[in-house]
């Protein structure tokens, strides 16, 4: 049925984000409350810390959600709310209030997998996108390439051994002494327009390796010794710098992503063999979580899936960084297949703000 209005609660990381979507993929509203302040201050999500600042949005976050699809509580035919993976403090937030609200309202209530829902948003955008197809879900946490069969059937092709390409983009900006204010992604990226991709030879990591995993550690290791040997000081902000020391972090900031999108682009050309093998009818690749907003990873893997005669469908950034559409419409894919549970008993309806 098309009429489900479903309602999407996300707090599994460091974005408190709620959003309100139809049946049909229409996105009624779109919430994301972003700790980045914290995260300048602290330099890194210290969970206690992001509890609090989600304990703290998670009320008005949802209020703005609803209020702005200029629906109430009792609209919605259901409430979906990540589980996991990530900080087991900051996805409380997210369950008790979607809890909170399913027995208030006598909800249905869906848990959602965090990476399955950046993999499903896919399918929102682009309705043509049929099971099976490959995806590449690629964030600060996470570096994965699974064969999505159908829903909730996924064969796991490869993941990292080490840290995610997020987490490298994240420290190599700060190395850099980049702005992060945002993530540091978004910072390496803007730089790395000014800077020459071929001026540092990093090396490709696991090239000997011959599989689908991914390993991040090596370069970020590359990347902090390129900058020692260049007496790069990362604690002076880049905004304060000579236009030489400039640009020689945004040589490192270019080459640094050269290399980090090549692994991509590597283990995507190795995946769509692999796939084609378990599932000849795969057309598409499904690119998301933050980092596929990068530009260079959406151009370069474009290039690879051309190439094997299948389509790219990368979602807009909004819906690859973290964020509450992409669990409500998991959920939505989820409550159509019966696969949803009865809205929890009411403890104590007075808690309900
Ligand atoms: O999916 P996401 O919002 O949260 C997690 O589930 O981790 O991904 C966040 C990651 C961060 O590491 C951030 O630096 C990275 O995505 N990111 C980017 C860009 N935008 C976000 N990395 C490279 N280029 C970008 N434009
Ligand atoms: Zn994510």
């Amino acid at each position: 049925k098309d009429d489900l209005i479903v309602l999407g609660i996300e707090t599994s990381c460091d974005d408190t984000a709620a959003a309100v979507v139809r049946g049909n993929g229409e996105i009624l509203s779109q919430v994301v409350s972003s700790q980045a302040d914290l995260l300048v201050q602290y330099g890194g999500v210290a969970p206690k810390m992001a509890e609090e600042a989600h304990s703290q949005a998670i009320d008005p976050v949802v209020r703005e959600a609803l209020d702005k699809a200029k629906l109430t509580e009792s609209d919605l035919s259901a409430v979906a709310v990540t589980i996991g993976p990530g900080l087991s403090l900051c996805l409380r937030v997210g369950v008790q209030k979607a809890r909170k609200i399913a027995s208030r309202f006598n909800l249905p209530i869906i848990g959602v997998h965090h990476m399955e829902a950046h993999a499903l948003v896919a399918r929102l955008i682009e309705q043509e996108l049929q099971f099976p197809f490959l995806a590449l879900l690629i964030s600060g946490g996470h570096n994965l390439l699974i064969v999505a069969h159908n829903l909730g059937q996924y064969t796991q092709l490869g993941t990292t051994i080490d840290d995610a390409i997020g987490e490298a983009f994240d420290k190599t900006a700060k190395w850099l002494g980049l702005d992060m204010s945002r993530s540091g992604g978004p910072a390496v990226e803007e730089l790395a327009l000014e800077g020459d991709a071929e001026s540092v030879k990093f090396s490709t990591p696991m090239k000997q390796h011959k599989d689908c995993n991914f390993s991040y550690a090596g370069l970020k290791t590359q990347v902090r010794l390129a900058i020692e040997s260049r007496n790069i000081d990362g604690k002076i902000p880049i905004s304060s710098v000579s236009s030489q020391d400039r640009s020689s972090r945004a040589d490192i900031a270019a080459s640094f992503q050269r290399v980090a999108v090549l692994h991509l682009e590597e283990r995507c050309e190795r995946a769509i063999e692999w796939a084609l093998k378990i599932e000849p009818s795969i057309k598409h690749l499904v690119v998301s979580g933050g980092v596929a907003s990068n530009k260079t990873v959406r151009a370069r893997l474009d290039q690879v899936v051309k190439k094997n005669n299948l389509q790219l469908v990368c979602p807009p950034p909004s819906l690859c960084t973290d964020n509450g559409v992409m669990v409500a419409w998991t959920g939505i894919e989820n409550f159509r297949m019966g696969r949803y549970d009865p809205p929890p008993p009411v403890d104590d309806p007075e808690d309900y703000l």
